[in-house]
């Protein structure tokens, strides 16, 4: 075993390599008995201040390096670019590849044998996993629970009310002093975001990938579970890299699967579809916008959590967690999928029950029959488009309305409240140019707020289009991801104010009601996009992000390159 550690090609070796590669690491008070054949486990940290939702995630570090240490490993900790979903701009989104890439190089460049991917916000899940799968060696995924639910007025609420507050405050139903004691009570304590948001669909894919340990999902941050999970995840991985157990051992396409129809159940998010679609693609399993919709198609909605249902990611974790969704939801799943620990999702799950049915359901009595994610077609979208039908009003499912186009976000803000704005409430809004390359990055802002003026009437929801996404936490009868993108020339780029659009989310279709002749027209007279980015990460990224149905991954990381690296560096 010990002379197969990959890591022994650097600790292993004699003479001047030798000396260089363990003389630095002796400055940390290491003794020498730890280079003679431990397996090194890196701990990869998402951990920034300006990552709230990860800030607590230097503490997390140390159980799970009591772990690696209990079971005869050698931990070492070290940082990625972190990214907060809340501060940083444009787009968290526009880095998700680059981090991506920070962990898939740090990874293989060092001498490292196994590695812990300490997650929580949003894009630090899937960026992590990205770069692991591209090296495959042993990996298992900590995440770092969501917050305690938030408290205001008496009430519980968490991310998804920021968007009702809002609307709230500009209908007047709610005052600025009200909006500030919300914004002191939402974030009560470590975590990310307490609905069934980005983050904890997240965290609900890595386990139900099986590439964590069984219960990962749900413990919120602040409860001792958390740390007892880390220490167990560290002592775990150092049988996964005795066992040589890889990504690619546990990342089927029968995970794939899983984790499809345990977003369904549990009403994850939009992003869901884009994120797994970008680690198929790394891990090399065949995976395409249509198995979301194909396999969702029968699941019911059987978790109660905002944004689709009423409760929070601290319910979910007394009613039993991740692992009781999906008990229950086991005859659709491949239960002999092999996972993290081990043992099968069926062994893991197998005991597991529901500790309440108000929040997880029983199949048989689910909260919503439609659950998952529908994928449109259309002219307006011909390589696909997202809607997420347990967010969305019953009655628009079936809408024709006449477009209210916004060319971009700007146009938009400057606009949408505008009392002469030709809007009423059976109107289609759309904006263009939120795609990965157009914005660019792919921000969330597809669930536009309505006009004031029908907030004010009381108007709640209507059709929104956008090649955007939404956040995890946002909700609406909204159709977001259409790709291709207007900036790389799809048909949304040539809608104009007042054209008729169909959506029928049962018929699966989106439709511009314009005739081909005149769009063929529109299309010739209209200026082609130009890269305005002319140097750094950003034109990189501009030149090779793909489009939202492909995971928008950079071309160029499709795959992985192993964990081998042939020359040494000195
Ligand atoms: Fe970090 Fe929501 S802002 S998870
Ligand atoms: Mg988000």
């Amino acid at each position: 075993m010990q002379e197969s550690l990959r890591s022994r090609q650097w600790f292993g070796k004699q003479g001047k390599d030798g000396f260089i590669y363990r003389a630095w690491m002796k400055n940390q008070g290491i003794p020498a008995d730890e280079f003679t054949g431990k397996p090194v486990i890196g701990i990869c940290n998402t951990w920034s201040e300006l990552t709230p939702c990860n800030a607590h995630f230097r503490e997390l570090a140390e159980s799970v390096k009591r772990g690696i240490l209990e079971a005869g490993g050698f931990p070492v900790e070290f940082p990625v670019m972190s990214l907060g979903e809340t501060l940083i701009k444009p787009t968290a989104m526009l880095y998700r590849n680059l981090v991506s890439m920070d962990v898939e190089e740090s990874v293989r460049a060092n001498p490292l044998d196994g590695v812990v991917l300490l997650c929580g916000c949003d894009k630090t899940t899937p960026s992590l996993v990205m770069g692991a799968c591209s090296v495959n060696l042993p990996s298992i995924v900590v995440s770092g629970g969501a917050m305690l639910t938030g408290k205001f007025n008496g009430r519980d609420i968490g991310t998804s009310d920021i968007w009702r507050f809002t609307d709230d405050l500009r209908a007047g139903i709610m005052t600025e002093e009200e909006l500030n004691l919300a914004e002191a009570g939402m974030c009560r304590s470590r975590g990310h975001c307490a609905v069934m948001g980005t983050a904890s669909s997240m965290a609900c894919m890595v386990e139900a990938l099986g590439l964590s340990l069984p219960g990962n999902a749900a413990i919120p941050a602040a409860d001792a579970g958390r740390k007892v999970l880390a220490q167990l995840s560290g002592r775990r991985i150092v049988e996964m890299v005795r066992e040589h157990m890889r990504p690619s051992d546990i990342l089927t396409r029968a995970a794939f699967e899983n984790a499809i129809r345990v977003n369904a159940a549990i009403g994850g998010s939009t992003n869901f579809v884009i994120h797994l679609l970008a680690i198929a693609g790394r891990i090399g399993v065949e995976l395409d916008m249509d198995d979301f919709d194909r396999l969702s198609a029968n699941i019911p909605l059987i978790a109660n959590l905002q944004p689709s249902g009423k409760y929070f990611m601290e319910d979910m974790f007394y009613a039993g967690g991740l692992p009781a969704v999906m008990k229950e939801l086991l005859p659709c799943l491949h239960g002999d999928a092999v996972t993290a620990n081990g043992k099968t999702v069926q062994e893991n799950v197998q005991r597991c029950t529901s500790l309440n049915r108000e929040v997880i359901a029983a199949m048989d009595a689910p909260f919503n029959p439609q659950s998952g994610v529908v994928v449109l077609r259309g002219n307006l979208c011909e390589a696909g488009a997202v809607l997420k039908p347990s967010a969305a009003s019953p009655q628009l499912m079936q809408h024709t309305g006449r477009a209210v186009v916004f060319e971009n976000i700007e146009d938009y803000k400057a606009r949408i409240d505008d009392p002469e704005l030709p809007v009423d409430e059976n109107c289609i809004l759309v904006l263009k140019n939120v795609g990965p390359k157009g914005y660019p990055g792919m921000p969330e802002v597809g669930n536009m707020s309505l006009p004031k003026k029908l907030l004010a009437r009381g108007i709640t929801d209507m059709v929104r289009i956008s090649d955007g996404r939404m956040s995890g936490t946002g909700f609406g009868t909204v159709v977001l991801h259409v790709s291709p993108e207007a900036a790389a020339g799809g048909t949304l780029a040539l809608v104009e104010d007042g054209d008729l659009i169909r959506l029928d989310v049962a018929g699966r279709t989106l439709s511009l009601l314009v005739e081909d002749a005149v769009l063929e027209q529109r299309r010739n007279t209209r200026k082609a996009f130009e890269n305005p980015y002319m140097r750094g990460y950003t034109r990189l990224y501009v030149e090779h992000v793909e489009q939202a149905h492909l995971g928008a991954d950079l071309d160029f990381l499709k795959g992985g390159s192993g964990s081998e690296v042939l020359r040494d560096s000195h």
